[in-house]
């Protein structure tokens, strides 16, 4: 069987919003193929790897993808041509090398990342293995807890609800995933019913959730303990929740600017703020509680509330290791995030999850708020026994999509599967 690439080939499509992003399809001269797309995020952290844009604003306002598209027919296709599609780490190498920047600003992280699922794709077909197995092995078998997001403010919502970007139900107390999900979709429904009851609009946000007008950070918490309760679920026992206020959105000139609240609140304030909305409320996750580079205030955040909860970075690490391991050093947190895009290769979010995994950090696959209905995340989530995914809420075909995989994953392990559940969130 000869694994070897035969061609690769990019083409524009759109994502979620109707923006341009990058599909991939890679063939191999056994005939086996693989496809993927590339997502995009609202609220990026400025220590991302960078997305090509071509930045003619006469189409698509200047966010078309046409000079990545012509970067992978071109120099990468030739760079990778006749190479082993099994030697993941090789062609991820190759791509870097190629690029030559540190952060694939001349070729591209959106067309790097395309090629590295698609080749992850192609040798798992190639193998007749699924996606998870490939990446992971006999011994993926962890299914994790859906992190669904299910009010989006901040970016997501053009700052027309909350400050605060996401505020996630994580139904940690069920059995299995598929329990998992419904009792996440049964949130959904509920907190849909009492926004209508309380005279809120229920249209969504970019991640699915609703995005009303609201009067405070905190409102959304008692709107959604609400709906947990109506859907018949304890909250704390069988529900947790998660926020993620994205707190680089709000930082301006070394203050925490909060506008459903008035006011700018220092590092330390904010730290206060968290620390009584976990003891109020059963929060049992904060991601970018502050910004990405307020190491300072990480500091106070995590010694004040690092042993309750997780405490997760995203713009803060991007999926660095480098960012990850100072991290680690100054003892500032106790989980990251892990975005493909951020980085830009397979291969580079697979050592980030292992560095994180090596420090008994807490390691979460996420989308971005821009996505397309491939499902990579949902395999790589398993692949790596993180316990956790955030996907958005259970609405919109580009989130669902994902907690779809998930549902064939376990039917695919069958009896082998085991659920995260609550333990995956016990510090
Ligand atoms: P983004 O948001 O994809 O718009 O960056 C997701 C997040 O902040 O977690
Ligand atoms: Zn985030």
């Amino acid at each position: 069987m000869r694994t070897t690439i035969k061609s690769i080939r990019a083409r524009e499509i759109l994502d979620s919003r109707g923006t341009p992003t990058i599909e991939v399809d890679m063939e191999l001269d056994c005939g086996a193929r693989g496809r993927a797309a590339v997502p995009s995020g609202a609220s990026t952290g400025v220590h991302e790897a960078v997305e090509l844009r071509d930045g003619d604003t006469k189409k698509y306002g200047g966010k078309g993808v046409l000079g990545a598209v012509d970067n992978v027919n071109n120099e990468i296709a030739g760079e990778l041509a006749g190479q082993d599609v099994l030697n993941q780490a090789l062609l991820d190498k190759l791509m870097i090398d190629l690029d030559g920047t540190h952060n694939k600003n001349r070729l591209g992280a959106n067309a790097i990342l395309g090629v590295s699922m698609a080749a992850a794709r192609a040798a798992a077909s190639a193998l007749n293995v699924p996606l998870y197995k490939y990446l992971g092995g006999s011994n993926a078998v962890l299914l994790p807890v859906p992190m669904m997001n299910i009010m989006n403010g901040g970016v997501h919502a053009n700052w027309q609800s909350a400050d605060f970007q996401e505020y996630m139900i994580v139904p940690y107390g069920a059995h299995g995933f598929r329990d998992a999900l419904r009792w996440g979709s049964e949130t959904y429904h509920a907190l849909k019913k009492v926004l209508k009851k309380e005279g809120h609009s229920t249209g969504v946000g970019d991640e699915g959730g609703f995005a009303p007008g609201v009067s405070s950070n905190e409102e959304p918490l008692d709107l959604i303990i609400k709906a947990i309760e109506e859907a018949g679920y304890e909250p704390g026992r069988d529900i947790g929740i998660a926020i993620d206020p994205a707190s680089s959105e709000f930082y301006r000139d070394g203050g925490y600017l909060l506008r459903t609240e008035g006011g700018e609140l220092t590092a330390a304030d904010m730290v206060e703020k968290y620390d009584s909305l976990v003891t109020k409320y059963p929060i049992v996750v904060l991601e970018d509680g502050l910004a990405e580079d307020d190491w300072d205030g990480w500091k106070i955040l995590n010694s004040r509330l690092g042993d309750k909860i997780e405490l997760v970075g995203d713009d803060l690490f991007v999926t660095n290791i480098e960012r990850i391991e100072r991290g680690i050093k100054e003892d500032v947190a106790n989980a990251v995030l892990i975005k493909l895009n951020q980085i830009g290769t397979v291969s580079e979010t697979i050592a980030a999850v292992r560095l994180a995994q090596k420090y008994a950090w807490g390691a979460m696959v996420s989308h971005r708020s821009g996505e397309t209905v491939d499902s990579f995340i949902a395999d790589l989530t398993v692949a790596m026994g993180t316990g956790h995914l955030k996907s958005g809420a259970p609405c919109r075909g580009e989130r669902v999509e994902k907690y779809n995989q998930l549902l064939r994953i376990e039917e695919d392990l069958g009896e082998a599967a085991v659920f995260a559940g609550r333990k995956a969130f016990v510090r």
